[in-house]
Order: structure tokens, then C-alpha cells, then sequence
């Protein structure tokens, strides 16, 4: 995040070249006008508007890249969202990721709620709150439940892949996924806008 901010300030041109290939650097202002294809489901700003669509405002920029190439190669598969990301270019979705990157994403658990009571096995990665404490790793915080019930469900029958998470969610019994839903849902989440 605070190496976008770097980037913006001194013109992409310059940092993009001491960046490794397989990190490209998006342009968030490019991000924001693309940005318009996504604002029915998830906001502008990637606050999300519907109960399906996840908030993807504030969440690392190799997240969001990562996500919507694993939509665009079939790795990942969504009735809408496959369909969205077959037609963005490399460039599009490194302008996207930095567009939604750069959001601000605070998130607060609900007063009385004792931060230790988090799923131990994914504040690790996940935070307490729900915010990730791992690039790789999205924010949980104020997603729909149904939204996290489904993902977990989809890595633990191999529908969604990955390494780290297919191998944690197929060690997840219902009640275990319905319970880090249910907590992750819980946190109170606000979106802005960079300053
Ligand atoms: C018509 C609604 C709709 C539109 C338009 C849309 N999305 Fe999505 N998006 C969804 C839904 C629904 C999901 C959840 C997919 C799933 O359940 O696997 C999603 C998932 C995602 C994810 C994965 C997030 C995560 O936490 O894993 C990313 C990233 C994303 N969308 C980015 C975008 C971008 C960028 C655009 C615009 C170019 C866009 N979407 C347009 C509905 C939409
Ligand atoms: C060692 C780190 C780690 C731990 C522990 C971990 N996760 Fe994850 N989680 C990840 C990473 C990395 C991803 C991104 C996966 C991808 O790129 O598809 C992820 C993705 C997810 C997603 C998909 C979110 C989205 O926006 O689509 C959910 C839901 C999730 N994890 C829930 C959990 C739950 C619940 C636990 C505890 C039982 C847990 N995770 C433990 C690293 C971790």
C-alpha cells in the first residue's frame, strides 16, 4: 500500500522498472475509470452493494490480481465474475488491483466482543478482525457470511484451490465454518476513499 502511494508520487514509469516483471504496478487513477464496470456489485470504492459480492476495497493489490486472473484462466470459476474478468487485459487488472488496493479499510469487532475468541487457526493469517495480516491473504472482515461459507466449502471440495487454504478448509467440520463465518461477518467495516 504504501509503496502504491510511493509509485503514484513519483510516476509510474520510473518505479515500474525497478519492479520485477511479475509484479506489475497498476495506475489507480486508470483503476477508478475501469472501476466503473464493478461499482454495481462491489462499489466504487469496493465497498460491496450486494450480498453476494465481497468488499474488495482495501485488500493487497496480489490478492486482486491474483483473484481476477484465477477468474479469467478458468482456475476460478463464477457465473458472473468469470465472465468480467474474460475481458480484462493484463493491464486493466494491475490498474484495478491498485485502484482497490489503495482504499482505506477499517474494521472494528462489535463493542464487548472479546478479541481472543477468534478462530485460532485463521487470525494467524486472517487477523482477529478480519483484516490480513499476510499479502496474500484476503480480508474477511464484514463479508457476508454466506459469502466465507461458500468459499471454505468450495477449497474444502477442491472447487477453489490453493495450497495454503485447500488443506485448512478440508480439515473444517460444517459447524467449524459456519462458526469462523459467523465471526468474520460479525466485524463492522468502513471503506474510504485515500485522502
Ligand atoms: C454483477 C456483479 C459483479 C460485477 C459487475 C463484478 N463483480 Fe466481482 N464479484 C462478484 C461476485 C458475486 C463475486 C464472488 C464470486 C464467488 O463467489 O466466487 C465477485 C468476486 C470478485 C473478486 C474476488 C474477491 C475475493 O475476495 O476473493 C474480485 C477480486 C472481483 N470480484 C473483482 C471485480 C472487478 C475488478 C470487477 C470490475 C471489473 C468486478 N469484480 C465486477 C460480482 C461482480
Ligand atoms: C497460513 C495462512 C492462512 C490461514 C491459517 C488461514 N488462511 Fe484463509 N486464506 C489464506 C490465503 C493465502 C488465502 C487466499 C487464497 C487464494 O488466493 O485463493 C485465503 C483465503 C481465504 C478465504 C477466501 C476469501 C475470499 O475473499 O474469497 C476464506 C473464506 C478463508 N481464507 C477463510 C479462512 C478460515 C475460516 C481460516 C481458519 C479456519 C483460514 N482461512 C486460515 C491464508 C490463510
Amino acid at each position: 500500500m504504501r509503496r502504491l502511494a510511493l509509485v503514484a508520487g513519483l510516476g509510474g514509469v520510473v518505479l515500474a522498472q525497478s519492479v520485477p516483471a511479475e509484479e506489475p504496478v497498476g495506475n489507480p487513477a486508470e483503476g477508478k475509470v475501469a472501476a466503473g464496470l464493478c461499482r454495481t456489485c462491489h462499489g466504487l470504492n469496493g465497498f460491496a452493494r450486494i450480498p453476494i459480492a465481497p468488499h474488495i476495497g482495501g485488500e493487497h493489490p496480489s490478492y486482486i490480481r491474483h483473484q481476477l486472473e484465477a477468474f479469467r484462466s478458468g482456475a476460478r470459476e463464477h457465473e458472473i465474475m468469470s465472465v468480467v474478468a474474460a475481458a480484462l487485459t493484463d493491464a486493466q487488472i494491475a490498474d484495478l488491483a491498485a485502484w482497490f488496493a489503495i482504499q482505506r479499510i477499517r474494521a472494528e469487532l462489535k463493542p464487548g466482543v472479546d478479541p481472543h475468541a477468534a478462530p485460532e487457526a485463521c487470525a494467524l493469517c486472517h487477523g482477529a478482525d478480519g483484516l490480513a495480516v499476510l499479502e496474500d491473504a484476503p480480508n474477511l472482515a464484514g463479508e457476508n457470511a454466506i459469502y466465507i461459507e461458500t468459499q471454505l466449502k468450495a477449497f474444502r471440495t477442491g472447487r477453489r484451490v490453493h495450497e495454503i487454504m485447500s488443506p485448512i478448509a478440508s480439515d473444517l467440520t460444517d459447524d467449524e465454518i459456519r462458526a469462523a463465518a459467523d465471526w468474520y461477518a460479525a466485524v463492522e467495516i468502513e471503506i474510504e476513499p485515500p485522502p
